[in-house]
């Protein structure tokens, strides 16, 4: 596969997690990408915590569907029954999960081009996330990023210090196929915006065909 066949064959995938072994050679190529990703200052404030706990993904998916509940109920009309039919985890499916974390102080006190931008590290572990999902995709497995949990909840169960922040839990593994349409785009949540909508020239300007943005 090429890169650009990676980048459009990636998906963010719930259901399709078959649940079959990640051999170590695969999972360490998959995390030496992640590792590969630039970061502000070369800071590497990234770290993997690899969760294959079945007790550790229960309680996680039980907080998950806690969010969801919250979630939901801020929904009404036709926006509550689409999002009804929405899988938006595969926690318990998927082989195991792999959480991302970010250490603002890594590298520091003086991280090189982080003085006037503090998000600055936190894009980088977001690189470091995109490497890892790209590899993944090259491996032919899928990923899964789930946000639908409060940071303190995670940050105790996986006994992750206080300061180092939880950017992502991310489920992984084999997968029976990868859909070739986005699963919001599938289930009608979201239609894509085009490109020439997101692209301007010179000035930030609304787009006269896509007024909507
Ligand atoms: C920061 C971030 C958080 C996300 N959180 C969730 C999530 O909690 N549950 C979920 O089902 N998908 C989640 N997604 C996946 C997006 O819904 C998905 O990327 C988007 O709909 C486009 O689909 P695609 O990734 O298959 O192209 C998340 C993606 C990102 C980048």
């Amino acid at each position: 596969m090429d890169l650009y066949d990676v980048i459009h064959r990636r998906r963010d995938v719930r259901a399709e997690f078959t649940g079959e072994r990640v051999p170590d050679d695969v999972l360490d190529r998959i995390l030496t990408a992640a590792h590969a990703a630039p970061s502000v200052g070369n800071s590497q404030p990234w770290d993997f915590v690899l969760v294959r706990d079945p007790q550790t993904r229960r309680r996680f998916h039980a907080h998950v569907q806690v969010e969801r509940d919250t979630f939901a109920a801020t929904l009404d009309g036709a926006a509550a029954e689409r999002f009804a039919r929405i899988k938006i985890d595969g926690v318990l499916e998927s082989t195991l999960s792999v959480v991302v974390t970010y250490d603002p102080q890594r590298g520091g006190p003086a991280v090189l081009g982080r003085h006037a931008i503090a998000d600055a590290g936190l894009y980088s572990v977001c690189l470091a996330i995109q490497n890892l999902w790209l590899a993944a995709t090259a491996e032919g497995l899928g990923v899964g990023w789930v946000s639908f949990y409060r940071e303190p909840f995670l940050a105790d169960l996986l006994g992750i210090p206080p300061g180092i922040r939880p950017v992502a839990w991310l489920c992984l593994g084999p997968v029976s196929h990868l859909q070739t349409v986005p699963d919001l785009v599938r289930h009608g949540w979201r239609t894509p915006r085009p490109l020439a909508a997101a692209v301007h020239a010179d000035r930030w300007r609304a787009d006269e065909n896509h007024p909507m943005g």
